[in-house]
């Protein structure tokens, strides 16, 4: 059986969500797929890539509650791809990354999962228990801010992305690129 293809198409505007953006590559190459990293300034040179993709986990930063607009200049432009249903029945999974806790990451995973729901891909969440909500928890736990949906990540607003996000919030992204790409493999 040929490798599954997992695509991450995501934007960044300061480096933080990229990289995030590598970590879920890193995961999905880890669970034993194909991986390709694709940030949207460059998608018109991958619409076959995404075509072929088993896969595709969709990352973007949470400006102003929401998607950023590069990004949501992809989800537009999709829509070519939309009236073909050129995705239907593929994976797709999301991360984000805001400098809130909260931020309202939420919101944007919603979008993403909208997003994919319009495309008529099949939804993957995080799968992995909120940490850092008990009297033994830290924010060194995986999944440290308590997502279902997808795979958030806080950075201070201050400090560049060599240094935040966390690594427990990188390892989180990590897993998720891992989930994808196994259910990918089982997904037939
Ligand atoms: C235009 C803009 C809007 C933002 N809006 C939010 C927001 O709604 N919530 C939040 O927590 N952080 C917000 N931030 C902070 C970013 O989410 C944060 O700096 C993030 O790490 C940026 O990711 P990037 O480096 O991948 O662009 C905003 C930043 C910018 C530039």
């Amino acid at each position: 059986m040929s490798n599954k293809l997992v695509a991450v198409v995501y934007h960044s505007g300061y480096g933080h969500t990229q990289v995030l953006a590598e970590q879920v590559l890193q995961g999905a190459k880890d669970g034993g797929a194909e991986a390709l990293l694709v940030p949207v300034s460059d998608v018109d040179k991958h619409w076959d890539d995404l075509a072929k993709a088993d896969a595709i986990i969709f990352g973007s930063p949470t400006y102003m509650g929401s998607v950023s607009a590069d990004f949501k200049a992809f989800m537009d432009k999709s829509s070519k791809v939309w009236a073909e249903q050129g995705w239907k029945d593929k994976l797709a999974a999301g991360f984000t990354n805001s400098a809130s806790m909260s931020g309202d990451k939420l919101n944007t995973l919603q979008q993403l999962s909208i997003f994919a729901a319009q495309q008529s891909m099949l939804w993957v969440s995080l799968g992995i228990l909120p940490g850092n909500n008990s009297s033994t928890g830290s924010p060194d736990d995986l999944n440290r801010v308590g997502s279902y949906l997808g795979a958030m990540a806080q950075s201070n607003a201050d400090q560049g992305s060599d240094v935040v996000p966390p690594q427990s919030d990188r390892e989180t992204a990590r897993l998720l690129g891992v989930r994808v790409a196994e259910i990918a493999r089982k997904f037939n």
